[in-house]
Formats: C-alpha cells, sequence, structure tokens
C-alpha cells in the first residue's frame, strides 16, 4: 500500500494533495479537473463513476459527489532534456522552470564496460539555464574521451533542485570541436530482454530521432524510420554463446555483449538473482533519485553482475508511482532504469508491476480529502498497466486482460486494462519463471472504500488465476524444465509491514476487487488458497514462490503443520500435499518494515532489515540460495531449497 500500513493509506496523500487543492481552488478554473476536454468513457467495470454537466469526472456516492483530480506532471523527461543547443563554445540548455544545479561530466563510452558519468562540475541553473563551455572545462588534461580528435563528446549531467534532491541523470551528445552541434544521445539503455536459447531483444531510446542501427553476428539491423524508441528482436542464434552487439545512432555507437540462453533443458550451472522495492527513501544522495533508491539499485545489479547473474528478477515497486500523471511516472521509471542500466547491457532485468506503480485517478472531496484511488482510463493509454508497459520491453503471453472471466460485462469489448507485459513467464536453462500482477487494475483506497469498484492489492483474479493453472500444467509437462518459481509483488503469509494487507488481510476474507460495483465471488484468503492450491498439488516442480511488498527478507517452508489461518475458518483449508517455500525479498531500498506476529511466525526464518539480493545457483537438480547484502557485501543467509 502507501509508505505504512493500512490506516495511514488515506491520510498521507491527504497531506500531499491539499495544499495543490488550495491553490485550484484559487485559480477557480479548475486545470485540476477531469473535465470535458479529457472527456474518455467510464469503463462498465467501473461504478459509481460519471461525467457531470460541466464535463467533470465525478464519483457520487450516497449524498456525496467527489472530483477527479489529476496533478499536472512536476517534471517531465522532455523537460528535463534540457532543449540543449549547441554553441560556438559548447551548448545552452533550457529547463524550463527548473531551478536548482547543473552537476556534468564525460562519459567514456567505448573506454569502460559500464560507462557512467564522470561528474567534474557543478554550477546554478539560472532562469532555468545552464550554458557549458566545452573547449574550457574540457580542455587538457580534462579530457580523457579524445573529443578534439573523434569529433563527438557525450556529456552526463545531473538535476538537483533547490532542496539538493536528485531529480534526474541525463546525457547530450554534441558533434564537432567548435561550433558544437548537438547530436542524438542514448538516454536510456541500451539493454538487453527476451533473452532465449536463440533470439534477444535489445532496445533502447534516445534524446533526439535518429535511424538508430544494431550490428550483431556481423548482421545489420536498421529502421525505416528515425524514432525515439528503439528495439529489435535478433533471432537464430546459437544456445549458451556470447554476442557482442553494437548500437549505432548517428555518428556515435555503443558496444557491449550477451549471453543467449543455454539449451532448453540444459544441466549446466547457472545464477539467477531476485529482488524488489526500491522506491525511494530518505537519507538524501542517491537513495532519491526522484522515485527510485538508485543507490541501492545500483548495487542490487552491481552485485548480481559481479556473481554471474543470468538476469534479475525485479518484482514490483520499482518507483514511488502513486501519480495522476504518465509524464512523471514515466522520469521515475527511467531513473530506476538508468540506476541499472550499466549492467543491464549484459544481462536481462525482467520486472513485474507492485503497487506503487499505480497511476490513475484520484477521487477528492471539496475539502481536498481523498476518497477513492482507481485505475486510470482510457486502459489502452492511461493506466498503471499502459505506463508501465510504455516502460518496459517485457514478454507478452497470450493472457490478454480479465475479459472472459463470468465479470466480463461485455463479451465483444476489452473492459479491462493489459496484462501484456506485467504477467508472462520464461525459462532459462532447466527453469520456468513465472510473473504474475497481484496488483492488477489496482484501486488504491479499494479495501476502505470499494464503492468505485477495482482491484485489491495481493488478489490474483479470474483469467490469471486460470492462466497460472495453465502455464503450471504446461510446465509439469514439459521434460526439458526442472524448476518453476513463481513471482509476485505480495507474499501470501505476510511478516513484516503487511499484515493487514497482501494475501492475508489481517484474516479476514471479506476482502476481495469489486466490478461494476458487486464484490467478486471469492474473498482473499480463498483465492489465496486456490492460488497455492495450483503451486502445490498441481504441480511437482514448483519450488518456490519469490514476493516482496515487505521491505525485508525472510524465507518460510510451507507444509502442513504451519498454520496459515484464521481462529475461525468456516470454508475448507489447503491440502498442502508437499512443501513449497515463500521467499520474501523486498529489500531493494524502500524504506523498512520490521517483523511482526503472524499465525506462522515460528515458522519464519532469517528475517532481516538488511538490504537483499538473493542469488539462486541452479545445478541441475539442486538448488542452492545464498543472500548478499548488496551495500556492505556481507552474506546473510545461505539455504538449500532442493538437492
Ligand atoms: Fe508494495
Amino acid at each position: 500500500m502507501f509508505d505504512d500500513q493500512a490506516s495511514n493509506t488515506i491520510k498521507a496523500p491527504i497531506m500531499t494533495y491539499a495544499k495543490k487543492w488550495a491553490l485550484i481552488l484559487v485559480l477557480s478554473t479548475g486545470p485540476g479537473w477531469i473535465n470535458a476536454q479529457q472527456n474518455n468513457e467510464v469503463p462498465a467495470v467501473n461504478s459509481n463513476i460519471f461525467y457531470d454537466q460541466a464535463g467533470n469526472l465525478i464519483l457520487q456516492h450516497k449524498d456525496n459527489t467527489y472530483y477527479a483530480y489529476s496533478s499536472p506532471p512536476l517534471y517531465t523527461l522532455q523537460q528535463l532534456y534540457g532543449n540543449p543547443l549547441g554553441t560556438e563554445n559548447g551548448l545552452i540548455f533550457d529547463f524550463g522552470d527548473f531551478e536548482g544545479t547543473l552537476t556534468y561530466g564525460l562519459i567514456p563510452y567505448g573506454k569502460a564496460p559500464h560507462p557512467v558519468p564522470v561528474f567534474r562540475f557543478t554550477r546554478p541553473i539560472e532562469n532555468g539555464n545552464a550554458e557549458i563551455n566545452i573547449p574550457y572545462d574540457f580542455r587538457y588534461p580534462y579530457d580523457f574521451v579524445g573529443w578534439k580528435e573523434t569529433g563527438f563528446l557525450t556529456i552526463g549531467y545531473r538535476l538537483q533542485d533547490r532542496e539538493g534532491m536528485i531529480v534526474y541523470d541525463g546525457e547530450v551528445s554534441l558533434s564537432g570541436t567548435g561550433p558544437f552541434e548537438v547530436v542524438p544521445a542514448i538516454a536510456e539503455g541500451p539493454f538487453i530482454n527476451g533473452l532465449t536459447d536463440s533470439s534477444a531483444v535489445i532496445w533502447c531510446r534516445t534524446t533526439l530521432p535518429v535511424k538508430a542501427k544494431l550490428e550483431v553476428n556481423g548482421e545489420l539491423m536498421s529502421k525505416r524510420k528515425a524514432s525515439l524508441h528503439h528495439e529489435w528482436t535478433i533471432e537464430g542464434l546459437d544456445p549458451g554463446t556470447e554476442y557482442t552487439y553494437t548500437v549505432k545512432y548517428g555518428g556515435q555507437e555503443q558496444q557491449y555483449h550477451f549471453k543467449t540462453a543455454p539449451k532448453a533443458g540444459s544441466q549446466e550451472p547457472f545464477v539467477f538473482a531476485y529482488t524488489s522495492d526500491s522506491r525511494h527513501a530518505t537519507g538524501g544522495g542517491e537513495r532519491k533519485i526522484y522515485g527510485a533508491n538508485a543507490y541501492i539499485m545500483k548495487k542490487m545489479a552491481a552485485l548480481a553482475h559481479a556473481n554471474d547473474a543470468a538476469f534479475l528478477q525485479f518484482t514490483g515497486d520499482m518507483i514511488n508511482g502513486y501519480l495522476t500523471n504518465n509524464e512523471e511516472q514515466q522520469l521515475q521509471y527511467t531513473n530506476w532504469k538508468k540506476a541499472v542500466e550499466p549492467f543491464w547491457h549484459y544481462m536481462p532485468i525482467n520486472t513485474g508491476m507492485g503497487n506503487h506503480e499505480a497511476l490513475g485517478y484520484i477521487f477528492t472531496d471539496t475539502a481536498g480529502r481523498m476518497r477513492a484511488f482507481i485505475d486510470g482510463f482510457p486502459y489502452d493509454s492511461f493506466s498503471a498497466e499502459a505506463s508501465y508497459a510504455e516502460a518496459f520491453v517485457n514478454p507478452v503471453s497470450e493472457l490478454i486482460s480479465e475479459d472472459g472471466s463470468q465479470y466480463d460485462p461485455d463479451p465483444d469489448s476489452q473492459d479491462f486494462p493489459t496484462y501484456s507485459e506485467n504477467v508472462y513467464t520464461y525459462t532459462y536453462g532447466n527453469v520456468g519463471m513465472i510473473v504474475l500482477n497481484s496488483d492488477y487494475w489496482y484501486a488504491p483506497t479499494l479495501q476502505q472504500f470499494p464503492f468505485s469498484s477495482g482491484g485489491l492489492h495481493g488478489y490474483i483474479m479470474d483469467m490469471q488465476l486460470e492462466w497460472l493453472r495453465k502455464t503450471v500444467a504446461r510446465y509439469e509437462q514439459d521434460s526439458l524444465i526442472d524448476h518453476v518459481f513463481v513471482t509476485q509483488h505480495t507474499p501470501a503469509f505476510p511478516n513484516g509491514g503487511h499484515s493487514r494487507d497482501d494475501m492475508w488481510y489481517s484474516g479476514n476474507n471479506q476482502y476481495r476487487p469489486f466490478i461494476n460495483g458487486k464484490p467478486v465471488v471469492k474473498g482473499i484468503i480463498e483465492r489465496r488458497d486456490e492460488y497455492l492450491d495450483i503451486l502445490i498439488n498441481e504441480s511437482t516442480k514448483v519450488l518456490a514462490i519469490l514476493t516482496g511488498d515487505e521491505h525485508n527478507y525472510n524465507w518460510l517452508k510451507l507444509t502442513p503443520e504451519v498454520p496459515i489461518y484464521p481462529e475461525i475458518w468456516p470454508l475448507e483449508k489447503l491440502h498442502v500435499s508437499r512443501p513449497i517455500y515463500q521467499i520474501n525479498n523486498g529489500a531493494a531500498g524502500a524504506p523498512y518494515y520490521a517483523q511482526e506476529i503472524l499465525p506462522w511466525s515460528d515458522h519464519t526464518q532469517s528475517f532481516s532489515v538488511e538490504n537483499a539480493l538473493c542469488l539462486f545457483y541452479v545445478e541441475g537438480p539442486t538448488v542452492k540460495m545464498r543472500v548478499l547484502n548488496p551495500d556492505t557485501l556481507n552474506e546473510i543467509d545461505s539455504v538449500t531449497l532442493r538437492e
């Protein structure tokens, strides 16, 4: 949920939004209302939400009317790219209304395996402007990229606001030796994703439109149109083979390499990494590059890479989120991506959604108090799911949405947001990884205010559950797969920070999603049991669930001895025919939660609030886990999961 326990979920945003509300009342033209100009059809799956005669999006409950509030972005990426203009002696930025400081230095592309900016100079931004004198700043002996010889240089810059918060780390590329011309820079990436034993996806984003090209294995892949987002799928590769790749953009290029997955079913040993929950924290510096704890995440990725992780799985709450505009959400995602970028050139980082990826409409009363927060719409352009799909390149499964369930209001139209890129599966060697979304169509206020309808934090909805069943069955039949991991943001058994929600809700089964004003049939704990029943009793291969949300590390071996019900439980109980592990690791830098007392606490092992990276060592039939602190590099835990 929000920063703390459920009781605070309403209070926290009130503080934030009350101030902005006052501004709106003064302006009286209502720039924050969702008005007729933005009029989009209200999805049939919501309830009590309409447009009033003035075109305001409203939520009516009993005699109360709540108005949708949308806050304009604090910053946009486009603004923070700085509209740079080449000058006789370098460049001048125009950051609009941004006030603060600019820190900058050269980036040694091609001279280091993980090129990052080497910051050297800081200066104030005045009236949104900052000028850089290249021949002076990067004169002998301050030039380590040889810009005079190559005629190109890339400057990495950091923007800090007046309070010192780091808002963004960006890049600007220039050509010439004076006068200078601004040319496309890679602002994000290149990243590797979609890795299989015969294919891979390389993608990146540039600051200016360009016809970028990818060279791999002696083949040049180009695009017809100049664009900002670049994505190439490379096929026909050999298994377990290292490939060098070069992204060419304008007159510049960057070169890295990746290794294809071993042949499907290979018994060859490998390591993979898991963590989650890296939204920004306190303490200043890179612990809060707006939206993300970039300090810890960078160390997570460095540690995973240094331990030869084949991939890093990260399941939810990468950013602070909970926003009402996509521009700012994209900035936060970018800050997360850039924290791990130096390592993502070489190993895939596969992500899943959590509650903090929320993006939508907030309904407030006339005093500015938040009453409801629902997923945004239209779903294909303004929802948490669409925003997330825009920011990442994850695999796509055959699961489309919750349409087709018994609650689908219209079989001929898509009435729910997409599962594309937020629920999917992939394999590596003899391992199958199933990534779920337990914050789908998430309405953050649903627990307290179900009248808007929406998804419940921690709930796997019907169509997703059936897809999980099919996917588990497919891996059960697949002789090449020995171990299956299932990952979703919320633990089945919370231990510290989320006892009042996740898949437990203090033992209260009444909580569940509402669709078109009606509660679904199954409550949260019944649904937890159905989910576990698939993993335990319809599979012999599911070894562990990898969860987060709670900002700590611990594990639990679920056996028939572990108490998992409230004192009174009239419904059928789960048959635990074989043990399964829950490995919770939400210790990627978000503010910590300490341990709470729950029915299963006697079985909870190794509880720690240290920042933690789980490394899984898969060696044919055996799986061991080592848990390391990415900050101090000490070992936190070591467990044999399957012998
Ligand atoms: Fe969370």
